[in-house]
């Protein structure tokens, strides 16, 4: 497939603006489209005891996320691991357990040799890629494709949203299987992931914003990523765009882990990245927030309008993102945090595309 980058900088900005279409498309395949058969059989997770989600680098971010998902939507236990350590641990795979290995080109070679230590062991093995006819979904009992299109820059930004977009379909369906969910809930979260393309075309609009953030992050040494609930692992995930792409030192951590350890570091030269939408949880993040500024941290809030409301006093600098379900925040922030990195890369004058060090793929140990 001949692919260009229609008329942006660098394919990972390209990539980033297709996000509402490639998960607008997603969408309508499984609700509606030719999709909705492929979801229909997976397992039925009424009779499935526990997850196992396996995967590397920003896929497995994607797993940590659906973790939260599917335990609070189905309440079914959720195990994740990345490839390079399960494969080698020999994990106990007892009867009852579904293994799903998540894998934008289907080919690493971790996630590859985890699934095969599953074959005979796991009730069922579940792929979620974005190459069609990659060794992982071939080597599955099925497959779920992402759809997300060709995937250049070595950072993966498309793919992430919509192995977070097969994932969330996946928890509402394990979650409707098990009648761990009332339907009206789950009806409604469907119409939030209908509405979904839309919000990310919303979060894209901020690009100037974040690009003028970005150009004050670009003089950092060392960032900290911040968040709690499917947040933590979207910070996590924010981490590593930063430093794949603008080899500035980043590190995601959950927000109440931030008094055991990382704190230490928070100086008046540290940017700190709170990923907040307004939930449940919120006072607690700001509370934690307010730890950093007590030490001088300068703290990036990325939050709702009601968060800002709220909390943005004494920030370095707030950004007002589109209002989501807190739940699939994760989705629409993560335009957020790729911005973020785009453009602080852009403004160390990094190679985007092409990281030093860092391969598209990792097809050998
Ligand atoms: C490499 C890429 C990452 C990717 C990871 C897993 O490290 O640079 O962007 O997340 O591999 O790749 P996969 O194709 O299995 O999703």
């Amino acid at each position: 497939v001949q692919v260009d980058k229609s008329g942006h900088r660098h394919f990972m900005s390209k990539e980033i603006a297709e996000q509402p279409t490639v998960l607008g498309d997603l969408i309508s395949r499984y609700l509606d489209g030719a999709e909705a058969e492929a979801l229909a059989a997976t397992p039925d997770f009424a009779k499935v005891d526990r997850l196992v989600l396996v995967a590397c680098g920003t896929a497995f971010y994607a797993c940590h996320v659906a973790k939260y998902w599917i335990e609070k939507l189905a309440r079914i236990p959720v195990e994740i691991d990345v490839a390079s350590e399960f494969r080698y641990r020999e994990p106990p795979i007892t009867a009852g357990t579904v293994a799903l290995f998540v894998s934008q080109s289907g080919e690493t070679a971790d996630t590859l040799a985890a699934l095969r230590y599953c074959q005979g062991k796991a009730d069922h093995i579940l792929a979620v890629v974005n190459v069609a006819e990659s060794s992982i979904a071939r080597e599955a009992d099925s497959a779920l494709q992402i759809h997300a299109g060709v995937e250049v820059g070595v950072a993966s930004t498309k793919a992430f949203t919509n192995q977070l977009g097969v994932l969330a379909l996946l928890a509402l369906k394990a979650a409707a299987d098990r009648g761990a969910t009332p339907p009206e809930e789950l009806e409604r979260l469907r119409g939030t992931l209908r509405q979904m393309p839309g919000i990310l075309s919303q979060a894209l609009v901020r690009d100037e914003a974040i690009a003028a953030i970005a150009s004050q992050l670009a003089e950092a040494t060392d960032v900290l990523f911040l968040g709690r609930g499917p947040m933590y692992p979207l910070a996590l995930e924010g981490a590593l765009k930063l430093k794949e792409i603008s080899y500035i030192h980043a590190e995601g951590y959950a927000s109440g882990e931030l008094k055991h350890g990382p704190i230490a570091l928070v100086d008046d030269k540290t940017p700190v990245v709170v990923l907040a939408p307004r939930d449940a949880l919120f006072d607690k993040t700001v509370s934690n927030m307010q730890e950093v500024m007590a030490r001088h941290g300068k703290v990036v809030l990325i939050t709702d309008r009601k968060g800002a409301e709220t909390a943005s006093d004494g920030t370095w600098h707030t950004l007002v993102m589109p209002e989501v379900d807190p739940l699939f925040a994760p989705i629409s922030y993560a335009v957020a945090a790729q911005l973020l990195a785009y453009h602080t890369a852009v403004a160390k004058g990094t190679d985007v595309d092409q990281p030093r060090n860092l391969a598209k793929s990792v097809t050998v140990e």
